[in-house]
């Protein structure tokens, strides 16, 4: 069984697709610290994410076991990320690794749970549910300056909820405006609007359509 689970930044697909993977016993792949580790490699190398040669360069040598988990969650690795996830080649270099792991799951599970961006329109276009999570601007925002300040137990830092709004925005233009798979969902995926849905409730909508679509 695949679950392909999109969405835009802060939305709360990490979490949901998490649980949806832990419920149903199946591997989980969270798509978004691929384009992370790349962006990461760049900025460690010293070069400019803008650069394509360079982007490449790390997308063709990316090995999912050595993703540094820490490292990949800063603001300049998420700004970094957008930048060369917009780039085909990069895609297209990470693009049989993400088909691999829904095809073949680690640990002998019977599926997988991927979450993305494009995970329903081009990594597994024949996924058996699809889900498509949204929420508005500003709670997305709310909940990524939570998660930020609560990581860096610092709530004096100089970062507000504006900043935080004003940086999902242009990511959100970067990942929907872009022509190499841009965020959009599939014409089959089921919506489902997180806004004013507790992580709890979010899981237990998901849970029912998964029930309802692949029984
Ligand atoms: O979900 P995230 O914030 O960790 O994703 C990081 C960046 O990677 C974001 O700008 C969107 C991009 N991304 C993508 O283009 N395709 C995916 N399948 C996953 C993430």
């Amino acid at each position: 069984m695949i679950i392909a689970v999109d969405g835009p930044a802060a939305s709360g697909k990490g979490t949901l697709a998490r649980k949806l993977s832990k419920h149903f016993d199946l591997a989980y792949l969270d798509t978004g610290s691929l384009y992370r580790a790349v962006a990461l490699s760049v900025l460690s190398a010293g070069a400019d994410p803008a650069d394509n040669d360079a982007a490449l360069q790390a997308a063709q040598a990316l090995d999912l076991s050595t993703i540094d988990e820490t490292a990949i969650r800063t603001a300049e690795v998420s700004d970094a990320a957008s930048i060369v996830a917009a780039m085909e080649p990069v895609r297209a270099a990470i693009r049989d690794l993400q088909r691999e792991f829904a095809r073949s799951p680690p640990d002998h599970k019977k599926g997988a749970v991927l979450d993305g961006r494009d995970i329903g329109t081009v990594i597994c276009p024949d996924a058996d549910v699809k889900l498509f999570v949204e929420a508005s601007l500003e709670e997305r925002a709310r909940r990524r300056f939570l998660e930020l300040t609560g990581r860096q137990g610092d709530r004096a830092s100089a970062l507000t909820q504006t900043d935080v709004l004003a940086d999902l925005r242009a990511r959100d233009a970067r990942d929907r405006n872009r022509t190499a798979s841009p965020l959009k969902p599939a014409p089959d995926a089921h919506l489902l609007d997180t806004t004013k849905l507790s992580i709890e409730a979010a899981f237990e909508a998901a849970r029912d359509i998964i029930d309802l679509a692949a029984p």
